[in-house]
């Protein structure tokens, strides 16, 4: 299985909500779309899932062209955001709507439906009407309708949004667990860019209806490509040229930075109490202190500029204290300014 998009453009109006997007989901991959609400996320699933057509563009499956397939004839198992089971309809009725469609016989479909719902931890609530279900729980019920069919691949568009922190955390892992046992490649909406770190084996990190990059998680946050895609994801201290200008000229792991891009380093990089023969040594005062219970988190002033600094465990300092940190040029990254 190869779905690959190519080049599709959508706009809607003078909105242009997709502009030459390129997407693959190969054999068993779990992709996620990370983006900033408006970016283009939804807009993009529905035309893969066949919901909307692409104003420039194609979609293939396996070198077949589904541009113009029909949603109901593309074989893919599509879960939204919430409030997307048929309220009137059980639990059970609501899985086997497809089967229902493809004149699957009763017995061959009520089986099929208790090994869903066994899939997705829920046995025996056929019966039940969507209303009688608690949030994750519904939305496990969408995930049984999608797979139902027996999809070619499952589409996924914030499922896990509506429900609280650690019902989303649990489902999560649940749809991981369940994705990588069934081996159905999957291409999922978050904004949630831990949800995205966490799931997923590449991610794909958007931006105005284009494509920033494309990476694993640990490319992703290890080796950001844009200024955006390092704010995005995680959090990362910027270094401009007024920056270096107060607090001095920095080393980098290629020579000293030049002044023309803007410097990148994660707090958790920057080093409190280096050893001697750092690099790029600087003096500061703490002027926040925020504890996180993993880590520590200080803001800290050089010169007039801001660094925030993640310190393992309980940091002993507090604010107004002086501290000495590095920025070790190894970690420093550049960006375009
Ligand atoms: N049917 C439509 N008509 C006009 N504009 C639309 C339509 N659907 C989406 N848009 C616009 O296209 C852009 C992308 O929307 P989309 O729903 O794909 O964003 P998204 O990334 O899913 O955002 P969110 O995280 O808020 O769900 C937005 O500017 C949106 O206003
Ligand atoms: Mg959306």
């Amino acid at each position: 299985m190869h779905l690959s998009v190519r080049s599709v453009t959508k706009r809607f109006g003078s909105v242009t909500a997709l502009d030459s997007v390129d997407v693959d989901v190969r054999d068993g991959e779990f992709v996620c779309l990370l983006g900033p609400s408006g970016c283009g996320k939804t807009t993009l699933l529905r035309i893969v899932a066949g919901l909307e057509d692409a104003s420039g563009g194609t979609v293939t499956l396996d070198g077949a062209d589904l541009t113009h397939t029909p949603a109901r004839h593309r074989g893919f198992g599509i879960v939204f955001q919430s409030y997307s089971l048929f309220p009137n309809l059980t639990a059970g009725e609501n899985i086997a709507y497809g089967l229902r469609l493809r004149r699957v016989a009763a017995a061959e479909s009520a089986a099929r439906v208790r090994t869903l719902l066994d899939t997705v931890g829920l046995p025996g609530i056929e019966e039940r009407l969507p209303h009688q279900l608690s949030g994750g729980q519904q939305q496990r019920v969408a995930v049984a309708r999608a797979l139902a069919v027996d999809p070619k691949l499952l589409l996924l568009d914030e499922p896990l949004s509506a429900l609280d922190a650690k019902v989303r955390v649990s489902l999560r892992d649940q749809i991981r667990a369940l994705q990588r046992r069934l081996g159905l490649p999957t291409l999922m909406v978050t904004h949630d860019q831990e949800e995205a770190l966490a799931i997923s084996d590449r991610v794909i990190c958007m931006n105005h209806g284009r494509i920033e990059q494309a990476d694993t998680p640990e490319g992703l946050y290890m080796r950001p490509a844009t200024r955006f895609v390092a704010e995005f994801v995680g959090h990362m201290n910027f270094l401009t040229r007024e920056d270096l200008g107060r607090i001095g000229p920095i080393r980098l792991a290629g020579g000293e930075a030049s002044g023309t891009t803007v410097l990148g380093i994660r707090p958790e990089h920057v080093r409190l109490s280096p050893d001697e023969g750092c690099g790029n040594v600087l003096s500061a005062n703490v002027v926040s202190r925020q504890f996180l219970g993993a880590t520590t988190r200080l803001d800290v002033d050089v010169n007039g500029s801001r660094i925030v600094v993640d310190a393992p465990g309980v940091a002993p300092h507090v604010e107004g204290d002086a501290v000495i940190l590095a920025l070790p040029p190894e970690r420093i990254r550049e960006f375009p300014a």
